[in-house]
């Protein structure tokens, strides 16, 4: 692997050295936070472990104000598991009370991916949504939005889409030079604006008006939440808030790189068959384990790179004593790989059981969410 890591909205290569990411974007680490964000085990273990402007959602919680979270996704390929990672922290801000703006980026794949808009929108609705609500999204507290048809209501519209507009005028082409790389394409341009005005419109006074919005993402978006960071405090008449962003380590492939829609041997999908997640774990997840028993039981294994102890920390397992355990039966070689890889096997099994069963009720709400507001 390169030594070289790369993370930007268009390509994330390498392997990522956090440290050096936090210092060169200028994000701050997950401090101390108050015990509903502690009781959460993305924060707790620091899955979530970087943030910007943390400290204006957490008054708003504390105080009880109302607040929005808002995320988007790029519809490409199949749901997978690095994406219901940002889901888990949806479904954490859906229980606080937020009021959730999730949008489809089916412009920013038009432009940047696949011109194939009808594709996008199938591939939103059938994976991207149906997995959404089969994971607990609730409809009632949930705006869910095309970046190609964002309200049915044409004053929201046209005040969502005059924003982005707008925007342009608060930054030069050297600024979004130094944010984006020297390959900034106007296409590339015109979706990051887009992007400022999805972050940015809830505040609007066709929306929600004053009102602190926090961003999920992963690391690659940090770029854009720089350039709202810069228009908001440009954009002078508007009096918007500042941005609350928190960042979550990418869920790492099965066998150790990157998790992407485009490789499946890297990834296990929310739709995959029992049978098909459980080959892949078997197959491909990189093991931290020795060449042989003798020399497992011997010297151990190691469970800080080894793909299926990963993914039950990051996911699957949310008790820390279970995963405590398991790390240190690992570790010392009482626990082999085989048996490591069955524990993540029979957690995904019991999930994909379940997850399935509710996918199929789910379809029958998707019309719920589309064109509600
Ligand atoms: N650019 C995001 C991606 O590549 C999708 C996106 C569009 C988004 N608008 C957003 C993410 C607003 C967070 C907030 O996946």
């Amino acid at each position: 692997m390169e030594k070289e890591f790369k993370v930007t909205p268009w390509e994330v290569k390498g392997k990522i050295d956090y440290e050096k990411l936090i210092k060169g974007f200028g994000i701050s680490h997950i401090g101390a936070i108050p015990k509903k964000f502690q009781d959460n085990f993305l924060f707790r273990r620091k899955i979530v472990y970087g943030h910007r402007n943390l400290d204006l959602i957490l008054n708003v919680i504390k105080n009880k104000e109302k607040f929005v979270m808002l995320t988007g996704l790029m519809p490409s390929g199949k749901f997978h598991f690095g994406h219901a990672l940002v889901v888990k922290q949806m479904l954490f801000y859906q229980e606080l009370g937020a009021k959730l703006y999730i949008t489809v980026a089916d412009i920013e794949a038009y432009n940047t991916r696949n011109p194939d808009l009808e594709e996008l929108r199938k591939t939103a609705i059938e994976e991207y949504l149906t997995n959404y609500i089969a994971l607990g999204l609730d409809p009632k507290n949930t705006d869910f939005y095309f970046q190609s048809a964002r309200s049915k209501d044409g004053k929201k519209s046209n005040a969502y889409y005059s924003l982005a507009e707008k925007a342009s005028r608060y930054i030069s082409f050297n600024e979004a030079r130094a944010i984006y790389g020297e390959n900034i394409s106007p296409a590339k341009l015109s979706s990051a604006l887009l992007q400022f005005s999805d972050i940015v419109h809830a505040q609007l006074k066709e929306f929600e008006g004053p009102i602190n919005v926090v961003v999920p993402v992963g690391s690659d978006q940090d770029a854009h939440l720089r350039l709202c960071s810069d228009i908001i405090q440009r954009m002078k008449d508007y009096k918007f808030r500042q941005i609350t962003s928190t960042y979550n380590l990418f869920l790492p492939g099965l066998k150790g790189g990157k998790m992407s829609s485009s490789d499946l041997t890297s990834y296990v999908s929310l739709t995959d068959t029992i049978e098909e997640a459980a080959n892949k774990i078997r197959k491909y997840a990189f093991s931290g384990g020795q060449a042989t028993v003798e020399e497992h039981r011997k010297k151990g294994g190691n469970p800080d790179i080894d793909i299926s102890y990963q993914w039950l920390r990051m996911f699957f397992e949310e008790d820390d004593k279970k995963l405590k355990k398991i790390y240190e039966d690992y570790k010392s070689g009482k626990l082999l790989t085989s048996e490591l890889k069955q524990i993540l096997i029979d957690k995904l099994t019991k999930f994909l059981k379940d997850h399935q069963a509710k996918r199929e009720k789910a379809r029958k709400l998707v019309d719920k969410f589309i064109f509600k507001e």
